[in-house]
């Protein structure tokens, strides 16, 4: 059986996704059966770090969704739209998607996975929330008999990777961004990580798994970590705390779900103050089990390719084994959309 692949998007991560899946192509026997048959682009005369057959790359991204002979579409363009129209597109002709893009899961995911449950298709998105930790399909299968209390991470590379640097070397704000954004880490408009909305759509979308309901953004709390100084940090460090954005999600018996993301004074005991740099931390308590820390690198090119090429595999492995209707365990099913009120 061969599968083929159309990526939208040739940017950090789509580049790293082309690159990995060309790397470990000898390696992996499932890898033998996809072939990466077109790619998506807003220009054809931007250099290009991965070799690709002739013709297959193109600016008409429709003509990708709609085209016959595509099975997976791998959504790494990012933005809203037409990030969410070419989703849908996709899903209604019948194709399996991967995505990374947690702006439009948080914002359209209830749409998009009604739309994939009655095309009997899957939607993956582990790259959606950070990075390479897998905690997505961790949240939905080996953990889901549990009760879950609180989900609290850092799910922000970012700013995860500025404040480091702020509290380690001293370095100023503008100039650690430049650098995040040349090391790829950022959004293409990174006033989606400082401001803390990259953060606030992924605990929505952990949050909805987590707790089994529908997150809508206007209730998260969100704030950045713009305001956050130098003596913010120095004086945090004296009293023996770190300054981290945290994007929490929790629920008790007595309080209704509050979902959030600030910055917070964190012990320096914490399992949370010692994550840093571009590292992404989920510690995830449930009942029976405890508490879970997922950590990992949470942004970057090969953390995220890594994320995305294994929803792929996975979706392959899948697709050869079984006949049956989407596994609601495996992609995500619109059961985890349903309106609550947090
Ligand atoms: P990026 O470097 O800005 O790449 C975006 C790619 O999509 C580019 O190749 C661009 O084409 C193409 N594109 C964007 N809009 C388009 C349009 N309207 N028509 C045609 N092509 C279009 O972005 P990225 O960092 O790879 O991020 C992609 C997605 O992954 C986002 O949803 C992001 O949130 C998510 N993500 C990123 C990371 C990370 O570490 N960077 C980690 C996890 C998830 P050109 O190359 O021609 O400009
Ligand atoms: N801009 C995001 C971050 C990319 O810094 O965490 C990973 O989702």
């Amino acid at each position: 059986m061969g599968i083929k692949l159309g990526i939208l998007g040739l940017g950090t991560v789509g580049t790293g996704t082309v690159q990995l899946l060309q790397d470990v192509v000898g390696r992996h026997p499932l890898l033998k059966e996809i072939e990466i048959y077109r790619v998506g682009v807003r220009s054809l005369s931007k250099p290009r770090a991965v070799e690709l057959p002739a013709g297959a790359i193109t600016t008409d991204l429709e003509a990708i969704v709609n085209d016959p002979a595509v099975d997976i579409v791998v959504e790494v363009m990012g933005g809203l739209e037409p990030a969410r129209s070419l989703i849908l597109q996709a899903i209604n002709n019948g194709k399996h998607v991967v995505t990374a893009n947690k702006a439009v899961i948080a914002r359209f995911g209830a749409e998009i996975f009604t739309a994939a449950n009655q095309a009997g298709v899957y939607v993956m998105l582990e790259a959606a929330v950070g990075g390479g930790i897998p905690v997505i399909q961790p949240l939905k299968q080996s953990l889901s008999v549990n009760r879950i209390q609180a989900i609290t991470g850092i799910v922000n590379g970012t700013t995860n990777y500025i404040l480091t640097r702020m509290q380690t070397e001293g370095s100023d704000f503008s100039d650690v961004l430049a650098d995040a954004q040349r090391l790829g880490y950022a959004e293409a408009d990174p006033t989606a990580d400082v401001d803390g909305l990259d953060a606030a759509d992924k605990i929505a979308i952990l949050a909805s798994l987590g707790f089994g309901g529908r997150i809508h953004l206007q209730d998260v709390y969100c704030e950045g970590i713009r305001q956050v100084s130098k003596t913010d940090i120095t004086y945090a460090e004296k009293l023996g705390f770190v300054i981290k954005l945290l994007a929490i999600a929790k629920k008790t018996s007595s309080s209704p779900l509050s979902v959030r993301v600030h910055p917070t004074l964190v012990p320096k005991t914490h399992p949370l103050a010692s994550i840093n740099g571009v590292n992404n931390a989920i510690l995830v308590e449930g009942e029976p089990i405890g508490q879970v820390m997922f950590f990992g690198p949470g942004a970057g090119a090969g953390a995220t390719a890594s994320a995305v090429s294994s929803d792929i595999l996975n979706l392959v492995a899948t697709l050869q084994t079984s006949t049956a209707k989407p596994n609601p365990l495996l992609g995500c099913g619109h059961q985890h959309y349903s309106e609550i009120a947090p």
